[in-house]
């Protein structure tokens, strides 16, 4: 049985880091709303209660019946869940003198306590309070304080529960790791072997389960992670997946043939639909961002949905939807405010059963399972790259003469990332055809030509980015190339924007 530690999200901010840090540890976790803990799940090892925006007096306070976890499982309470804890066992939480953020040091550690097997005084840990417990029950006992917090680290004795004011989730909790792994493999017993080969076999084998002999479709998108659901649904059921891959004639140089060849390769029975002339049609004159999206999106699902509906008695619609996009964030008002995310209003359009067999992993996870899967580095590492494709990097309206010059000048900087091993240095980059002509000279002519802007970006999540420090030479040796060789581009820009306040791609 896959053994797991349930995460109940009170709405912090760091929840999803916790179920990160947990999964490092090669234990299977999920992150589940507060008041959603399951009943009578014999795999579950452990639970964390998670911080919270709220206080735990406030009348919004999200609040669970403990009987349901406090002595029937090992319990962990981070900030919030630790003050809850203190508070529901007629301890006090109130406001602290000072809002306490920021790093601060342990002192009188109980060092025979388990959760702090292996961490020494005066460890750094990350701090991120407004309220602090100020008096506790007389079955808790201190195990930690900080010069400003008497109560940084507790344990109910005898009931398996601690809970701490600090957050071990956090990078600049120095020990942090450690104090998870003595809660999740010391105190809870996992055996801390979830491995992206643990995964597949399980996940294949509940595929081939709950999937039978039915026919199963998935959108591939080139990127990693419906590639990655392919080639895992391919080893369950084989041909009774049919991928299907649309050409909106927005994709990069060579991009269709090119991953159409790779998906052969991996044995993926794919149909490949160039549909480019409909969205060229239908993008004719349109320079408004939103609306191209819009076209794009609907003209994405019109086709798709024509294309499996050749397939006979096909019954399920599978997703690359990965673990970020499921979990249910709470608003500060207790209602879900991120359900579900899937592309486009597809399954509602299909009436189809869906089948997300990533829906549990984070992203670096599913790269790890996608090279155990023993798919080709080029297809795991490569960059994101939006739905919309070029249309979004074109600004104002499209023509398939505009795509060609971009695809040429996007292709050398990509081409140009590789050879110069910097590629896998940047989170993500392209090139941007700007709405604007300049004048230039080339050889005894004057040129009244257009600008395209390079964009390369660091970042580990796409929610901030920097841009990215690439080289002088590098940049100087790329604006040569596109300017001689791209017919009609005259002037190269680099953008040297951060996210936020500018995003990643310019529309
Ligand atoms: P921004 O521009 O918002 O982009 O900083 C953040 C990340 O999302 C990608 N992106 C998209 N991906 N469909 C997608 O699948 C889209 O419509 C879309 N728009 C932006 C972008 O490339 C970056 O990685």
């Amino acid at each position: 049985m896959q053994e797991k530690i349930i995460i109940l999200d009170f709405g912090s901010q760091t929840t999803q880091l916790i179920g990160r840090r947990v999964r490092e540890l090669d234990t299977y976790c999920e992150i589940l709303p507060y008041n959603k803990f399951p009943e009578n799940d014999p795999s579950v090892k452990g639970v964390i209660l998670s911080g919270s925006p709220f206080s735990v007096y406030d009348d919004k306070a999200f609040r669970i019946d403990l009987s349901k976890v406090i002595g029937r499982y090992p319990v962990l309470g981070i900030c919030y869940g630790a003050q809850f804890m203190a508070y529901m066992n007629g301890g006090k939480v109130e406001p602290a003198n000072t809002r306490e953020y920021g790093r601060a040091h342990l002192t009188k550690i109980d060092s025979s306590n388990p959760l702090f097997k292996g961490i020494g005084q005066g460890t750094q840990v990350w701090m991120s309070h407004g309220d602090t417990i100020t008096s506790i029950p007389d079955d808790f006992k201190i195990i930690a304080s900080t010069d400003e917090v008497k109560v940084a680290a507790y344990e109910i004795s005898g009931k398996n529960v601690w809970g701490v004011q600090f957050h071990p989730e956090v990078f600049h909790t120095e020990d942090g790791t450690q104090l998870l792994k003595n809660f999740v493999a010391g105190i809870c017993g996992c055996r801390q072997d979830w491995s992206p080969a643990s995964f597949i076999e399980s996940t294949v084998a509940e595929l081939k389960d709950m999937l039978g002999d039915d026919k199963v479709v998935l959108g591939l998108s080139g990127g990693v992670d419906s590639s990655v659901a392919a080639v895992l649904l391919n080893r369950a059921i084989g041909k009774n997946l049919t991928c299907i891959f649309v050409d909106h004639g927005m994709l990069r140089k060579n991009e269709f043939k090119n991953v159409l060849h790779d998906y052969e390769c991996l044995g993926l029975n794919v149909i490949g639909v160039d549909a480019s002339s409909k969205f060229f049609s239908e993008l004719k004159g349109v320079t408004e961002p939103e609306r191209k999206r819009k076209i794009i999106g609907k003209g994405f699902i019109d086709v798709f949905d024509e294309e499996a509906h050749k397939i006979k008695d096909v019954k399920w619609l599978a997703q690359g939807t990965i673990y970020p996009d499921c979990i249910e964030s709470l608003s500060i008002t207790g209602t879900v405010i991120k359900s579900h995310h899937n592309v486009g209003g597809l399954p509602e359009k299909m009436n189809l059963k869906l089948c997300e067999p990533l829906r549990l992993l984070f992203k670096d996870e599913v790269r790890r399972v996608g090279r155990e899967l023993g798919m080709p580095e080029h297809l795991i590492k490569r960059h994101p790259f939006p739905g919309p494709g070029l249309a979004v990097r074109i600004l104002g309206d499209i023509t398939p003469e505009k795509v060609r010059m971009l695809q040429e000048a996007d292709d050398i900087f990509i081409q140009g990332l590789r050879d110069w091993d910097l590629y896998d240095k940047v989170w993500q980059a392209g090139v941007i055809l700007l709405p604007i002509q300049s004048v230039g000279v080339m050889g005894d002519e004057r040129t009244y030509e257009r600008a395209v802007a390079l964009r390369a970006v660091t970042s580990t999540d796409a929610m901030t980015a920097d841009w990215a420090h690439l080289p002088y030479e590098f940049l100087g040796k790329i604006s040569n190339e596109i300017i001689n060789k791209v017919k009609g581009v005259n002037r190269v820009c680099y953008d040297i924007s951060s996210k936020p306040p500018s995003t990643i791609e310019w529309e």
